[in-house]
């Protein structure tokens, strides 16, 4: 029998431009997983060539898609999810994030922290993500580590603890020095920063760092290099390991016996003459085995899954077994949606993936009525993905979509036109935004329901939406209506 090596399950959380791609380049090619620094970019490249919604990707040079990398280092599995970096994804990079144990944060050492770092980091903060801070570009000229540490603690109101110092920046970088170490050898100046950093900063704690509340921080340059093996190391020894999730009737525990897991992305179009979907799943406990039967909770029959993936750098792998901490991408048609727990007794469910209420709404306008069907179905397919909301009214056949970013829109009706042949526009909806309703009364909820027909909806999955002009209105209408919650996220 197999025993599972030690998981480290992350993400890096970094605003656009600060390295994140470098530095995964660089994380794989240590261990093992591409042989050249690049293959990231082109490999990326070559599969955004396959499908045509993807040029918008190129179009805007952005990222859209999430994806996950394993490899392996000192007898321990490192599974890389990565984050879009545009903040119209941020739906998306939020259900990736509450599928990882732990984060590193970049930061460009001449920038500080940006807008992106910024939201991204809150998100973890949500869900008390431990984060490993990595400031990146320390052979070019930065600001000075005290004032990115600076930085770091006010705006984020985190404890922040250097683990490594820089030696100099940009021309007069000589290297990096582990904060503890004998500072005897180092330049006076360095000597002084050094031994000021030991007493103005906390020492590293790696509860205060597992229950979020403070950041080891390490120094670096993705690109030469510097400072990438402390950061494994640091990974490797602190980060932790694959941990319980909240779900009901109980959390769950890696060392639960049987296998469960949740789906936190489904991808659509890796091939697009097969309208096949990859559902990423996240394992949460047991030891999964090819051919194991799953079944979705809530909805569905056992599935038996023949061939899952395992997502290796260089190509996509056939997984025979895996276990808590990993992903493994499901092939179906369909079945398998966002939020879905998977268990081999269905009798758990996994809580906290969240709907968001959508900041854009606008109606659909089909060119040719004779296309009802398809663009149901296109509409239902990309709502079960998390691509975008679909509200169906109650009064009148003017579906609704719902996104969180302009981005989305475009991602939607280039992919109507492309894959399901709907040519379609979008006009602007007499609605803003939109609350999910519920009451512990049912009668109470029919009452509202009924007096608010012309501004109510059913979301994918039949759930009761009320539609409305403004937050202003949603604010008078719940004042109105003390027993019904009007809910600006939804659980799946
Ligand atoms: P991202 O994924 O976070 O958006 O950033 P990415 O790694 O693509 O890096 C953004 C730019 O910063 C790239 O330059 C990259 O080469 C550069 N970079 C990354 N790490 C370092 C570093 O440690 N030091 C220095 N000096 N530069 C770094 P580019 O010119 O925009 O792209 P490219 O043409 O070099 O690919």
């Amino acid at each position: 029998m197999t025993t599972a090596s030690p998981r480290r399950t992350f993400a890096i959380i970094s605003h656009p431009d600060a390295g994140k791609t470098t530095l995964t380049e660089k994380l794989l090619l240590k261990g093992g997983a591409i042989h050249l620094a690049g293959e990231v970019k082109a490999r990326g490249q070559a599969r955004r060539a396959r499908s045509d919604w993807m040029k918008i990707e190129q179009q805007r040079g952005i990222s859209v898609t999430s994806s996950v990398m394993t490899f392996e280092r000192q007898g321990i599995t490192f599974n890389l999810l990565d984050t879009p970096g545009h903040e119209d994804f941020s739906e998306d990079t939020y259900r990736t994030l509450t599928a990882v144990d732990s984060a590193i944060m970049v930061i460009d050492a001449a920038r500080g922290i940006e807008a992106q770092t910024r939201k991204l980091f809150e998100v973890c903060r949500l869900r008390s993500v431990p984060i490993i801070t990595f400031i990146n570009k320390v052979d070019r000229e930065g600001l000075s580590p005290f004032a990115l540490l600076d930085e770091i603690a006010d705006k984020l109101a985190l404890d922040v603890s250097p683990r490594m110092w820089p030696i100099g920046m940009g021309g007069t970088y000589e290297g990096l020095h582990r904060i503890g170490d004998a500072t005897a050898a180092l330049p006076t100046a360095v000597q002084e920063e050094v031994e000021l950093a030991q007493v103005g900063y906390p020492d590293f704690d790696v509860e205060a760092y597992q229950h979020g509340d403070l950041t080891p921080v390490f120094f670096g340059s993705a690109l030469r290099e510097y400072g990438v093996d402390d950061l494994i190391d640091a990974i490797a020894t602190h980060a932790p390991p694959p941990h319980a999730l909240p779900a009901e009737p109980a959390p769950v525990e890696p060392e639960h016996p049987e296998v469960t897991g949740f789906v936190f992305k489904v991808q659509a179009n890796m091939d697009p003459n097969h309208r096949d979907r990859i559902a990423f799943m996240r394992l949460v406990s047991g030891t999964f085995r090819r051919g194991m039967k799953l079944t979705p909770t809530g909805h569905g029959k056992p599935i038996a899954i023949h061939s899952p993936i395992l997502f290796f750098a260089q190509q996509r792998e056939l997984a025979d077994e895996a276990y808590p901490g990993d992903i493994i991408g499901i092939p179906n048609h369909g079945t398998l949606r966002v939020g879905d727990t998977l268990s081999e007794r269905a009798d758990v469910r996994f809580t906290g993936l969240p709907n968001f209420a959508p900041e854009i709404l606008r109606r659909v306008a089909l060119k040719d009525p004779t296309k009802t069907k398809q663009l149901r179905k296109a509409l239902d397919d990309m709502a079960e993905e998390g691509v975008t909301q679909v509200f169906y009214p109650e009064i009148g056949s003017n579906w609704i979509i719902g996104v969180v970013g302009q981005l989305q829109l475009d991602v939607l009706l280039s992919r109507l036109d492309a894959e399901y042949k709907v040519a379609a526009g979008l006009e602007p909806s007499p609605y803003d935004t939109a609350r999910w309703i519920s009451a512990s009364d049912p009668a109470k909820l029919k009452a509202f329901v009924d007096l608010n027909k012309g501004a109510m909806a059913k979301d994918r999955d039949g759930n009761p939406v009320f539609l409305a002009k403004s937050a202003w209105e949603v604010g008078y209408v719940a004042d109105r209506y003390p027993d019904v919650t009007f809910a600006a996220t939804r659980e799946r």
